[in-house]
């Protein structure tokens, strides 16, 4: 579709940010298609990106407007990329949610996005549609400070590590088993990756047992990743999870962690042996390359699920004056995986950074007034005698015309106007699901005003199963403040009383633990529609999530561009007569 809009709003919002002079047009050209890969020796058909996997680094400079134009040529789906903690600040057509913010890019079409990087740190990008982003379709983003300035924090060099889990089955395999009527769960990943790299044990497969046909641990692809330093410098580790179930921990065989920055902010800096990441975070952890010694294992394992058949996931830091060696010492485990007192401590260790001198660091306000406040409810409930989550009896599915666009054009019959409830039915027993009640469907759009503040409060309970696990929740458009876990119930009255209100810390995705509450606050700034949902790719895909939206006059006043619509109820703006 023709672009045919003013694309004045980008020079305007560049220099509003911080009112950055020489902001740069960086631009990348992305060809995607199905190819074959062995992240973990094992062979199956992924979603890759000019050839490669995991995807290229995307770089820019604070301020910079990236453009990334995508060709799809994977011949079957449709596809959009979602830029994983970019807030998109004027460009909410450019958030790459399929349903929300736009109309897949078919077979054959190419697609621009075009939004600015208002903020320094550690980000990925990531497919958004169906569960895309489990078919490796997934890249780092990273942002840099202008020459001149400083982080609050030194090193002399730095690598990137991207780390998930993996499947051998292909998503449209999972997919059907997960919207079947004989629910099929995906299961424990087949291994754990860094850098898209991982070690399946080849035997475990038994139609390839002697030949190693489409398992071949000798496979140059599957050769763990190796992350070189100079002895007695310090290093930046940018670690970011796209994992699509699990969540992980990382560690580094003899070496302690200096946390410093997550989900692109800084934070009060700590030390740990060991890492949790929930699904959608990233962290920069500083190492010193002080230890005696030439190379060291990195290890990843599962947390809060089973890892019994999950192996560590492994690669290998090598002090670059002696020869890689891949180290004979027993692979770096963290606590115990069901050891959730420990990750529940990690998570309440992270701290805003005082005094922050980067004027983007999102202060805590603890003066402005709460406008509103959400508890949201997450079970499982059956609908039509398929598995969903829901929350507050409401269970996401994916409209047909992106809601943006429905929105912005006021496409009758586009979305559901009911909107769906702040709080969770009365005296919902969390330990005990009731026999699966009657859940809505619907496309769960909470409407607010620009400049709100509201308080989402995220209530975890049993699954069908009895079991209540951790679930990692992400907003999209914004980042939002940690006011505090908790344990049980939320109680609206005293539950408050132990929030942080000094130095919440600023982060755009947050866990919750079982049986337990996780509180939030938002200020609500960036108009538009986005998406609040557990960031395990399975459970978005299960209804696991709902959509924010405030400030629609206002996109629509600066417009959004022809190129994201197309699809659904909007075929009809293109369908009339020309004035
Ligand atoms: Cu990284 Cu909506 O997700
Ligand atoms: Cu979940």
């Amino acid at each position: 579709m023709a672009m045919k809009w003013a694309g004045s709003w980008v020079l305007a919002t560049v220099l509003a940010v911080a009112g950055l002079a020489k902001a740069a047009v960086v631009e990348y050209h992305f060809k995607v298609a199905y190819m074959s890969a062995a992240p973990d020796c094992y062979s199956k058909t992924i979603i890759g990106i000019n050839g490669g996997y995991p995807g290229p680094t995307i770089r820019a400079t604070q301020g910079d407007t990236v453009k990334v134009t995508f060709e799809n040529h994977v011949v079957t789906e449709g596809i959009t990329m979602h830029w994983h903690g970019i807030r998109q600040i004027g460009s909410p057509w450019a958030d790459g949610t399929a349903a929300i913010s736009q109309c897949p890019i078919l077979y054959g079409e190419s697609f621009t996005y075009e939004f600015i990087v208002d903020r320094p740190g550690t980000y990925f990008y990531h497919g958004h549609f169906g569960c895309q982003r489990a078919a490796g379709f997934y890249g780092p983003l990273i942002v840099d400070l202008p020459k001149d300035k400083h982080e609050p924090f030194t090193y002399d060099g730095e690598h990137m590590i991207i780390l998930n889990d993996w499947w051998h089955r292909s998503i449209v395999g999972q997919e059907q088993g997960l919207e079947s009527i004989n629910f099929a769960w995906v299961g424990e990943p087949q291994s754990l990756l860094l850098e898209g790299r991982g070690r399946y044990n080849c035997s475990n497969v038994p139609e390839y047992k002697p030949a190693g046909l489409s398992c071949n641990q000798s496979d140059e692809r599957c050769a763990p990743h190796v992350w070189s330093v100079e002895r007695g410098k310090t290093y930046r580790l940018r670690l970011a999870s796209v994992a699509s179930l699990s969540s992980l921990n990382f560690k580094i065989e003899g070496h302690s962690m200096k946390v410093v920055e997550a989900d692109g902010h800084s934070i009060e800096p700590f030390w740990t042996d060991n890492l949790d990441l929930y699904s959608g975070e990233t962290y920069s952890v500083l190492v010193k390359a002080d230890k005696q010694g030439d190379n060291f294992h990195l290890g990843l394992n599962v947390r809060g699920r089973n890892d019994e058949q999950v192996p560590t996931g492994l690669g290998i830091l090598n002090y670059k004056d002696k020869p890689v060696q891949q180290p004979t010492t027993p692979a770096p485990k963290g606590p115990a995986w069901n050891d959730f007192e420990a990750s529940k401590r990690q998570a309440k260790t992270y701290k805003a950074l005082q005094n922050n001198p980067d004027p983007t660091s999102h202060p805590f306000d603890a003066s402005a007034p709460v406008t509103r406040t959400l508890v949201l409810l997450t079970t499982q409930n059956k609908v039509e005698g398929r598995i969903k989550w829901s929350i507050n009896n409401l269970t996401y599915a994916p409209l047909q015309t992106p809601l943006l666009a429905g929105l912005v054009y006021n496409i009758s019959g586009a979305y559901d106007t009911t909107p769906p409830p702040d709080y969770p039915a009365h005296g919902y027993n969390i330990f005990a699901p009731p026999e699966p009640p009657h859940t809505n469907v619907g496309s769960g759009m909470y409407q607010f005003n620009t400049g709100d503040v509201v308080d989402v409060i995220i209530q975890n309970a049993a699954a069908l199963n009895n079991v209540s696990e951790i679930h990692p929740w992400h907003l999209h458009g914004h980042d939002f403040w940690i006011l505090g876990y908790g344990e049980g119930q939320f109680d609206p009255a005293e539950s408050p009383k132990s929030y942080d209100l000094k130095s919440p810390p600023t982060r755009n995705n947050v866990a919750t633990f079982p049986f337990g509450w996780t509180a939030v606050r938002v200020h609500l700034d960036n108009p538009g529609a986005w998406p609040f949902h557990c960031h395990v790719e399975w459970h978005f895909h299960m209804g696991m999530g709902v959509v924010f939206t405030h400030g629609i006059d206002s996109v629509r006043a600066r417009g959004i561009p022809n190129s994201v619509l197309g699809c659904g109820l909007t075929k009809q703006l293109f369908s009339l007569p020309s004035p």
